[in-house]
């Protein structure tokens, strides 16, 4: 099976891509590399001992995707391609709209046109908003809070209206947790731009000596030990939910399914395990609660395990080893090359 893969030089799409070419799938990446580099695309070769097909080219462009779709003989697509910094989706929110839901509108009318109807989409947890009631299960309500989050309900909408006028498509909608950690060779990772927005990387850059401290945002939330809990999942793990997920659209259907582990962990203890994994301090400093944080978030992940057979299998300590071992070996990233 060929597997087209929109933004598969990106951290989830690497990973992803490590996972088709070990099960044997043929690989098509199409990037724009606007916030990846291409070496993580000859780092997933050299993983695997396998190629892949790279076309440089941008999901808004319709013209690019079909021709990639006929050329490459496509079956099914995964799609990353899009932007996830939340903030900035705050600061410029038609960038958003255009990347996340023009860019996924587009692909999907190539998809159509092509007759490609097999899809897996990255969702994201942000779509449950608020959490009414924990864990959260995939018929917890929809709501979102910025822009990102709203282009990412948006395009869940937008397939499930497809779906609602097309019964033969097979879709599945992954809502993914929160992502850490890399590929246990060291040789792939998160490699943000700038200062990073999540807590894991910054935690990395802290204990690789680039930041002096941790700002740990608000200890007074009702948790046990006051900072925000999260259900942090293993980019490994995540990518094999993705052939998991393949695997099952063997059959029309338009299916969410949570990606997560089912357990919560404190920013202290992601800090503290942190410590442990990489033998260095992280120093912290308690500052005010960012705005529009929850106080705790996770996965009911039983669907996951019912549907698709598929359960994360990393814990704390090996998601901050992996990290680590990526974020020490490449302490910029794949700047150096
Ligand atoms: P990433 O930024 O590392 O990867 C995204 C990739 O898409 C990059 O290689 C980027 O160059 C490419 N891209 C962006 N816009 C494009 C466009 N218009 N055309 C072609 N390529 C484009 O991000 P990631 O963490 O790997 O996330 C992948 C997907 O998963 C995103 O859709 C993201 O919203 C979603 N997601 C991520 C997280 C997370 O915490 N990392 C959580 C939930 C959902
Ligand atoms: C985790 C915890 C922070 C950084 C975001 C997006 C979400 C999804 C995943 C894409 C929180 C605390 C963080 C720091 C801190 N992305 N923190 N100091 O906010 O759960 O989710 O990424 O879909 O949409 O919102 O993840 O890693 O930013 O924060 O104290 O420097 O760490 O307050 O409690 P979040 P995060």
């Amino acid at each position: 099976m060929a597997i087209l893969v929109t933004g598969g030089a990106g951290y989830i799409g690497t990973h992803t891509c490590v996972e088709l070419l070990l099960a044997g799938y043929e690989v098509v990446v199409l990037d724009n590399f606007c916030n990846s580099h291409p070496t993580a695309l000859d780092r997933v070769e050299q993983i695997t001992a396998r190629s892949l097909s790279v076309v440089r080219g941008d999901v808004r462009d319709q013209a690019i995707l079909e021709a990639t779709m006929h050329h490459f003989a496509i079956d099914a697509v995964i799609h990353f391609a899009g932007l996830k910094a939340v903030g900035e989706s705050v600061e410029k929110p038609l960038d958003y709209y255009e990347n996340n839901v023009v860019g996924t509108h587009r692909l999907l009318q190539a998809m159509q046109k092509c007759g490609v109807e097999t899809l897996v989409f990255s969702s994201s947890a942000t779509v449950y908003g608020e959490p009414k009631q924990l864990p959260l299960t995939e018929d917890h309500p929809l709501s979102a809070t910025n822009p990102y989050g709203r282009s990412k309900l948006m395009v869940e909408e937008m397939l499930r209206d497809l779906w609602q006028a097309n019964t033969h498509w097979r879709i599945a909608i992954l809502r993914y947790f929160n992502p850490v950690g890399a590929h246990p060779l060291g040789l792939i990772g998160e490699d943000p731009r700038g200062v990073p927005n999540n807590l894991m990387p910054y935690v990395a850059q802290v204990a690789v000596g680039k930041h002096a401290y941790l700002n740990i945002w608000g200890n007074d939330y009702p948790t046990p030990d006051g900072t925000g809990v999260r259900d942090y999942i293993h980019v490994v793990d995540l990518a094999k939910g993705h052939l998991k997920a393949l695997a099952h659209l063997n059959a029309p259907q338009c299916t969410a399914i949570n990606l997560g582990t089912g357990v919560g962990h404190s920013v202290q203890e992601v800090r503290k395990a942190f410590e442990r994994a990489s033998g260095q301090t992280v120093p912290y400093k308690v500052s005010t609660r960012r705005q529009g944080d929850v106080a705790t978030c996770y996965a009911d992940a039983q669907l996951a395990t019912t549907l698709l057979g598929w359960k994360a299998e990393h814990d704390l300590v090996t998601m901050c080893t992996d990290h680590w071992r990526w974020q020490s070996l490449n302490p910029n990233g794949f700047s150096n090359g």
